[in-house]
């Protein structure tokens, strides 16, 4: 039983920054607290019960200089007993109920602090996973700025907390962005989307099941995919924000578990894309929409300069129409109400940034990579990459600072959003194939050529959507770090359920 919820109602909150607790003198050192609160998210909500990270939902923002190493302590400070149902038939059920550990997305990370499913711990550290590597992760921020994410990453309940709201912005600064007079201060907001259902005394609501389970399902069971029918940005449902009429800089997330987007602004104009999950494209893309999958980042510059005193409204058309009474077309509304402050001195460069391809790097292995579905015991749909599941031994294994090509074969019905950690990627092509006939006798026979990626694909990725019947093909240079990583599809209801499998960079010799 869900409600309706009036829109634009409540504006647009910002999280707040993360405050250090000390400087050293080899960085600072923050600690962050995940707890569970009650957070108003609507108007005629009562508050909702919450896991967030310092009481917080989404996180706080945590922002650094590039090159500035820091050091965060993540504190499980959470119930012992989870409020989303956990399913015990996909993972150990000896394993403690509630694990947290946090991964920096997109981030450049030593394998010991990058978040490994495995090194999950408890409330009070009572309890730690195989790979549990130390109270406290360091980040040493040299890769480009770029909006990151961080958010939680346990084996098997991923997708429970991240929807119970273990999510939070991280962005890196850099001195040539600065140099480029990009919209900023109050002019450059995050714009954090997520999807939630709710029950109408404002929990959350998450399926039990999936529908029209038979009896002999496990109770609870994971779903094969969940998508809300409210949508939320910055912790707030179908937000409104009283805008000047002149550039701002958004820095978009689609943090929700399986929904994807495809973007646009109502007033007809376009929207100028300036960077991509991993930084600043080399010159600015104008999309008419942009599609954005579960965990990938799109920055960009709306300018409401010749709208003053209209509304203007974000909206989404992909699987916005699933109902009459679907609502989810609708993201938040701009209101070009405020008058102007001072004149708008920011530009849009033509030129953002040069990006060194890596085509012309030496490729020291071509990995094809399936993405398929099969069913599990309980004939529940399993959807796996290569045939494994993340039990079965690594088989991916890069050599540190090779390059290699790694190519999804997508040969399941719908797109998966595939994301590497440690590296942000380039993507080379993608190229449809027959799937009917790949379905007979697992032969791939190209239907066409391989397609360059879209305009505002060109740029560095961590996260790719890889089409159904068609093989996307992504290059990237492995390092600078040895050790254990993961690979994995972002939609978290197919994470938690096998189609993510570990990696290994291996040392060189
Ligand atoms: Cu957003 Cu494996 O992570
Ligand atoms: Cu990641
Ligand atoms: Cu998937």
């Amino acid at each position: 039983m869900t409600r309706k919820l009036k829109k634009f109602v409540d504006s647009l909150p910002i999280p707040e920054t993360l405050k250090t607790r000390r400087n050293t003198v080899d960085g600072n050192y923050y600690e962050v607290r995940m707890q569970e609160f009650f957070q108003k998210l609507h108007r005629d909500l009562p508050p909702t019960r919450l896991w967030g990270y310092n009481r917080q939902f989404p996180g706080p923002t945590i922002e650094v200089n590039r090159n500035e190493s820091i050091k965060v302590k993540w504190i499980n400070h959470l119930p012992n007993k989870h409020f989303l149902p956990v399913d015990q038939s996909i993972l150990d059920p000896k394993l403690p109920e509630v694990r947290t550990v946090t991964h920096l997305h997109g981030g450049e990370t030593a394998s010991a602090s990058d978040g490994y499913p495995e090194a999950w711990f408890t409330r009070g550290y009572e309890e730690v996973g195989p790979f549990f590597k130390g109270e406290v992760s360091e980040y040493h921020n040299q890769q480009r700025a770029t909006m990151l994410w961080y958010h939680d990453h346990a084996m098997g309940i991923t997708r429970l907390n991240n929807y119970a709201g273990l999510a939070g912005a991280y962005i890196i600064r850099d001195k040539h962005e600065k140099s480029l007079k990009l919209p900023s201060g109050k002019y450059e907001l995050p714009l954090i989307i997520q999807d939630r259902s709710f029950n109408r005394d404002g929990s959350l609501s998450y399926p039990m099941q999936p529908e029209n389970a038979s009896n002999d399902l496990p109770n609870p069971s994971i779903v094969p995919a969940f998508t809300g029918d409210t949508i939320l940005v910055n912790g707030k449902v179908w937000p409104y924000l009283e805008v000047e009429p002149r550039k701002y800089r958004f820095r978009i997330l689609n943090a929700s578990n399986t929904r994807g987007y495809r973007l646009h602004v109502d007033s007809g104009q376009p929207l100028c894309q300036i960077g991509s999950d991993g930084g600043l494209l080399e010159r600015p893309v104008m999309m008419n929409q942009i599609s954005m999958e579960p965990s990938e980042r799109v920055d960009v510059i709306v300018d409401f300069s010749k709208h003053e005193g209209e509304e203007i409204i974000l909206k989404n058309d992909l699987g916005a129409n699933a109902s009459p009474d679907d609502e989810t077309n609708e993201v938040i509304k701009f209101n070009v109400t405020k008058t102007l402050s001072a004149q708008d001195k920011s530009i849009i460069p033509k030129r953002l940034s040069t990006i060194p391809s890596l085509r012309q790097n030496r490729i020291s292995t071509i990995r094809n990579l399936t993405l398929e579905g099969s069913s599990d015991k309980y004939g529940r749909p399993l959807l796996l990459l290569n045939s494994k599941k993340w039990n079965d031994p690594i088989t991916e294994n890069p050599k540190v600072g090779t390059t290699e090509i790694w190519s999804f074969i997508n040969t399941t019905g719908f797109t998966h959003p595939m994301h590497i950690h440690l590296i942000q990627f380039q993507v080379l092509s993608r190229q449809a194939f027959d799937l009917e006939r790949y379905n007979q006798d697992e032969t791939i026979i190209f239907t066409g050529p391989p397609k360059p990626p879209e305009p505002n694909e060109r740029g560095w990725k961590d996260t790719i959507a890889a089409p159904s019947g068609q093989i996307t093909r992504v290059i990237g240079k492995y390092g600078p770090y040895t050790g254990h990583y993961v690979w994995h599809c972002h939609i978290l209801e197919h994470e938690d359920h096998d189609m993510m499998r570990p990696f290994v960079v291996i040392d060189s010799e």
